[in-house]
């Protein structure tokens, strides 16, 4: 995209609107930050999950061979523009993967909103419920808990550490599935396996995990992780993600429905392997539909 922004002329003066889902919107928010060292770029998400999670906040990149989001820069949009019309040509299964980022902001910041979204599921699944007054409900508060952690923590020293929940084991499940699962579906399993650990360690509530699992069986989301996925590749992919720091992973794990754990370790939890695999020994089954 660069190279083609450059033979057609385009300077220092030139935008980029990125009008698509979050694929087209990291990789269009990457070449602005990085287009004659950056220039402007106005989000414009056509998925639920761009528009409830990835044109928020400024992270942009691209993929690697290696493993996801290792490249890429921080590049705050200069607007962002969501017309839920647009989710009406949404395949199902996509706006499916949304409602698992809606369920997590729920999860790591707000137990009213976790409630009022499982309870508007069926007619965000329904046909036609795409445009509807619950999906308002969903667009309004996922942008307004996404922005308020962005803006206390822009750069992911602390607080925005939170958005990961589901995360470190979800991308490791994304990738080893040879991106088969889809990255809001991978996102699903991780917060089924990671609300688990949570319990396991003493950090979460019990009953926590079962909500978790609750919520996303009634997305029709799977939670269980597929047995084609080896638990021990799972836990070294986990190595590859971004979160690792020495020899333990870090996890983002809540404390209840709307509250996250880790207030004293800027809200990241170094977790040992062995305890990461004894939550995912158990996690392993068939999901329906995926
Ligand atoms: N930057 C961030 O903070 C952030 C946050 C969450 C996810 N992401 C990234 O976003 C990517 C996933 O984004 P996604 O779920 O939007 O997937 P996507 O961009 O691959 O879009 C999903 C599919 O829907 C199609 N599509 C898009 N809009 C449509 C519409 N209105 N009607 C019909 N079809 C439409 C696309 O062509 C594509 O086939 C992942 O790579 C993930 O890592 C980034
Ligand atoms: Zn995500």
């Amino acid at each position: 995209v660069t190279d083609e922004m450059l033979a057609r002329g385009f300077g220092r003066d030139s935008a980029v609107i990125a009008l698509g889902g979050g694929v087209v919107g990291d990789l269009a928010g990457f070449v602005a930050a990085t287009f004659m060292r950056g220039i402007p770029v106005v989000q414009v998400p056509t998925t639920l999950v761009a528009m409830i999670d990835a044109s928020i906040g400024g992270k942009t990149g691209v993929d690697t061979p290696a493993g996801k989001n290792l490249v890429g820069a921080f590049h705050q949009p200069a607007a962002v523009l969501i017309d839920p019309a647009v989710l009406a040509t949404l395949p199902p299964r996509e706006l499916r993967a949304g409602l698992a980022e809606a369920i997590k902001h729920g999860v790591i910041a707000d137990a009213g909103y976790f409630d009022r979204t499982v309870d508007a599921l069926p007619q965000l699944l329904a046909t036609g419920g795409a445009t509807g007054d619950a999906m308002q409900l969903v667009i309004d508060g996922s942008v307004a808990i996404k922005r308020s952690v962005v803006e206390r923590d822009e750069r992911e020293q602390g607080v925005r550490k939170i958005l990961n929940f589901g995360h470190t084991l979800g991308h490791a499940a994304e990738a080893l599935s040879g991106y088969s699962l889809l990255h809001g579906e991978a996102v699903a399993i991780g917060m089924a396996v990671e609300s688990r650990l949570a319990e396991g360690l003493g950090l979460a509530e019990s009953g926590t995990a079962d909500r978790v699992r609750m919520a996303l069986s009634r997305a029709t989301l799977p939670d269980r992780m597929p047995p084609s996925l080896a638990a021990d590749r799972l836990i070294a992919l986990t190595r590859h993600d971004k979160k690792t720091r020495r020899d333990r992973v870090e996890y983002a794990l809540p404390k209840r429905i709307g509250q996250m754990a880790g207030e004293d370790t800027e809200w990241g939890i170094a977790v040992a392997d062995a305890d990461a695999l004894a939550a995912l020994s158990s996690s392993f089954g068939t999901n329906h539909g995926c």
